[in-house]
């Protein structure tokens, strides 16, 4: 018996003996800050709905800006999902089809938005590369080209929460949780509108709506309100390990991209849980 035991190759390991649910044992060994992947590394999440719903009206100075700004930084462009999944996920829901079902469909829609916004961009070696590609080989991609272009929805297909009957991680929780954990230099959302407000510019509220043009993510997420963002977006930034803060920009006025790349605060800056 003896013999038996002493013949068991041993892993030393931090966590070896460890159940992975006590955090007086895990945190030691798993509280530090992880290492930022793509440090220097820029991602521009394009609105769906709001910039390639439009058409070439709001594509085509979109694309000359985001063209313009190759030189200077180099670009993961993530695009959302607009109004064509707004329909596939009503045709779904009405079928009955579960939350895992709807969110691949949805998420087909985003990637048709970065397909045409890669096309757009191909003359300058940018193309459009699938979920796996992001995964494992960014790097490489972004050491052939200035930028690349995917689809901002996580591939959670029937992974996703059941929380509710829509799926609740989108566009804006895709490119958030994948910049984060990229360690990227910023995550910039272009929206149709200037940054956060205190209610929807657009809504029924819309005239006494005030522009928030700094606000901390835990502000917003005890609000009910509409918000121009996934809703679970602020709760996943109070875990953020590396992104300090989000800009939510107006991709309908030339120039607010390129001066939100230069660190110039010219939309709503939302604050994470990794700031001070
Ligand atoms: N509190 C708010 N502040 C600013 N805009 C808001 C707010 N609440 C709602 N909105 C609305 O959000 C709209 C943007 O819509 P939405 O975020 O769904 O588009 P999108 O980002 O293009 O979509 P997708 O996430 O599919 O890419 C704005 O035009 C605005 O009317
Ligand atoms: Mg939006």
């Amino acid at each position: 018996m003896a013999e038996t035991a002493n013949s068991i190759k041993h892993l030393a390991s931090a966590l070896a003996r460890q159940t992975l649910l006590d955090r007086d044992l895990t945190s030691p060994v798993a509280g530090r800050t992880p290492i930022r992947l793509l440090p220097w590394l820029q991602v521009v999440k394009i609105g769906g709905r709001s910039i390639m719903d439009r058409g070439a009206a709001a594509i085509l100075p979109i694309v000359a800006e985001l063209r313009a700004l190759l030189p200077e930084h180099r670009l993961l462009i993530l695009t959302g999902a607009g109004v064509r999944a707004r329909h596939v996920m009503s045709v779904g829901l009405d079928l009955g089809l579960p939350v895992g079902s709807l969110a691949p469909l949805a998420a087909s829609e985003a990637g048709q938005n970065g397909h045409i916004l890669a096309a757009l961009l191909a003359s300058e070696g940018v193309s459009y590369v699938e979920h796996p590609t992001i995964a494992s080989q960014l790097a490489i991609h972004l050491s052939a080209a200035r930028a690349v272009v995917g689809s901002a929805f996580p591939p959670y297909h029937h992974h996703e929460f059941p929380n509710s009957r829509i799926p609740m991680h989108r566009a804006d929780a895709g490119a958030f949780l994948l910049a984060d954990a990229l360690g990227a230099a910023g995550l910039t959302l272009v929206e149709d509108v200037d940054g956060v407000y205190s209610a929807d510019p657009n809504g029924p509220e819309g005239a006494s709506a005030r522009f928030l043009p700094d606000v901390h993510a835990a502000a917003l997420a005890a609000t009910e309100g509409a918000l121009p963002f996934d809703r679970v977006l602020p709760e996943l930034m109070a875990n953020a390990r590396h992104l300090t803060h989000v800009q939510v920009v107006n991709g309908l006025i030339p120039g607010r991209l390129t001066a939100a790349l230069r660190g110039e605060h010219v939309g709503t800056i939302v604050r994470t849980g990794a700031g001070n």
